[in-house]
Order: structure tokens, then sequence, then C-alpha cells
């Protein structure tokens, strides 16, 4: 049994702890903003909270975390009463935010000063791979670390690799977001026309989700944006902070995104429609009209 830190209770934060807690038998602390929220997993749970970041990490072989973006990362790590400061020398730090790949690499620097292993590590599967255990982590950090850490993730995924050095673990998430991107308005144009067609498209999602056509999120999005229900998942706020990280790094690389920049446009319009909280299947909305 390890002694285990978790800083950010969200969507994805809850339920990765509570499988740290309740899979693998870890003595879990933990950490959120909103007390509340930390009192609920303790009511669920049971372990402990925290009520700083550093009081969290006191004395954890491993501390994880999954905040929003890079400022809100800063802030639980180096900010006042910041984990960093508590942490003890040869612990780790695993964070599991989508950040961009120049933080990720401050940090690394930062927590080698202090003696700590630092490593970026976003998360693929949505709500549902977290709530089940069965996430997607791309890793970049040390390979040592790495191999300390990865039968501890492993309690919530089930690909746990290391992609290379800090930075490449959110960089390889950059990746998987751009092509989410594309493949999620594909999946709204494919739907809205099908239903202006007249077609049944429970009936053409059951079939074409057999065929070339199928991905993640025509299997686990097509039924309810067919629906009308964004009211779930992943935030359409949390789409444009990652889709503005793919493009600060494309506009370092040289790398062309012009299809995503389109669709970050659209996430702009979801956005002016109060929808910053939907689910980012709600792309739908833009062009159909319920
Ligand atoms: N949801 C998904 O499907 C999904 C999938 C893959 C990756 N991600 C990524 O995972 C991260 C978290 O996503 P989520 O959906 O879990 O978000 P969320 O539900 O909004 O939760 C965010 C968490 O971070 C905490 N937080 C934010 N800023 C903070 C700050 N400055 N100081 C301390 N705590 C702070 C929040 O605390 P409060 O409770 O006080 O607000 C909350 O616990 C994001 O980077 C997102 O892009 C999400």
């Amino acid at each position: 049994m390890a002694k285990l830190a978790y800083i950010g209770l969200g969507v994805m934060g809850f339920p990765m702890a509570g499988h740290l807690a309740a899979r693998g038998g870890h003595e879990v602390t933990v950490y959120n903003r909103t007390a509340a929220r930390a009192q609920a997993w303790v009511d669920k749970f049971g372990g402990r909270s925290a009520v700083t970041p550093a009081r969290a990490a006191e004395g954890a072989d491993i501390v994880f975390s999954c905040v929003g973006d890079d400022p809100d990362l800063r802030d639980i790590t180096l900010g006042t009463s910041g984990a960093f400061e508590a942490m003890a020398k040869g612990s780790i730090f695993v964070d599991h935010t989508t950040a961009s790949a120049k933080a990720a690499r401050e940090l690394a620097a930062e927590a080698k000063k202090r003696g700590i292993e630092f490593l970026d590590a976003p998360v693929s599967g949505g709500q549902s791979g977290a709530e089940n255990g069965v996430l997607t982590v791309m890793a970049g950090g040390d390979a040592h670390a790495f191999e300390r850490a990865k039968p501890v993730i492993a309690h919530y995924a089930r690909a746990v690799t290391l992609m290379g050095p800090s930075g490449a673990g959110q960089l390889a998430k950059m990746v998987n977001q751009i092509c989410v991107a594309s493949v999620v308005q594909g999946l709204a144009e494919g739907i809205n026309f099908g239903l202006k067609a007249g077609l049944d498209m429970g009936l053409v999602l059951e079939v074409i989700t057999k065929g070339a056509a199928t991905s993640w999120q025509m299997e686990n999005r097509g039924k309810t944006m067919v629906e009308d229900k964004f009211d779930f998942g992943f935030a359409v706020d949390w789409m444009r902070k990652d889709l503005r990280i793919c493009a600060e790094t494309a506009r370092e690389t040289g790398a062309d995104l012009t299809v995503t920049n389109m669709i970050d446009g659209f996430y702009a319009e979801i956005q002016k429609m109060n929808g910053g909280r939907w689910d980012t299947s709600s792309l739908i909305r833009r062009i159909r009209k319920v």
C-alpha cells in the first residue's frame, strides 16, 4: 500500500482518486479547491481530505493532479501552499491535466531542483473512461519514475505508455485532440444530414458503427447527439483550451491546423450559445435546429 495524494476532484479526478482507494487499497489524501467536493469524496471512498495542496502532499509517495489549465497547474504546484513545497525528495508528481508541453517542461525542471520527479500524464477516454477505470494515459518524463508510477496509474487505466521526455505526453494528447475535433464535426454533419433526409438515425448508427466510419465518438456519443443530450462528459470550455494549446504549439513547429482551427471557431459559437459546459459532441447544436 502506498501513501498517495490526489489534487482536483472534478469530472475526471473524482473517480480516478476513487479507484486508487477502492481498487488499489491505497491510503489516499485528497484536496479540492471547493471543499464540499472533497468531503463528498471522503464520504464515498474513505481516506482523508486536506485544506491545501501542500498538506495533501505531505509524506506522499506519489501526488496526482487533474485540474484545468496551465495557470491552475502552476497554482497547485508552485503557488502558495502548493504541493511542491511539501513533497519529500524522491517522491513523484503525476499530472493528468491537459496542459501545455511548455508548462510540463518548466514544472519538471522546478521539480528536479527539489529532488522530485514530475510526469506529464494527460488522459483520453472521457468521463466514462475515468469512472470505469479504463483510461488511456500518455506520459512524458523520466523512465525510472514512470516505471514506479505505472502500476499505481493502472488502477484507472487500460493503457499507460511513456511517450518520451517531459512534454511528450502533452504533445501526444494534442495529437489526440486534433483528431477528435474533426471526428466530432464529421459525426455532427453526418447525423444532421441523415435526420434531414428522414432516416432512422438509431438504425443508421447501429449499422455504420460496424463499418469503416466507426469511432469512439460514434460509439459513445452518436446516440446522445441524435437525442440532443449534452449535459455530461468533456466540456467545450476545456476543448477550446486544448485547441488553443494545439494552435500555440503548431505556430512554433509550423504544423498546418487549417480544419482544427476552423472547428475551434465552431466551439466558440457553442460557447456563445451558453454551451461552455456542454459535452464537445454539442457541435451538432450549431447546425441542427431541434
Ligand atoms: N472531462 C473529460 O472528459 C476529460 C477528458 C480528458 C482530459 N480532461 C482534462 O482533465 C482536466 C480536468 O477536466 P475535468 O473535466 O475533470 O474538469 P472539471 O470537472 O472542471 O474539474 C476541474 C478540477 O480542477 C480544479 N481546479 C481548477 N482550477 C483550479 C485551481 N486554480 N486551483 C485548484 N483547483 C483547481 C477544480 O476545483 P473546483 O471543484 O473548486 O472547481 C476541479 O476539481 C482538464 O485539463 C481537461 O481538459 C478532461
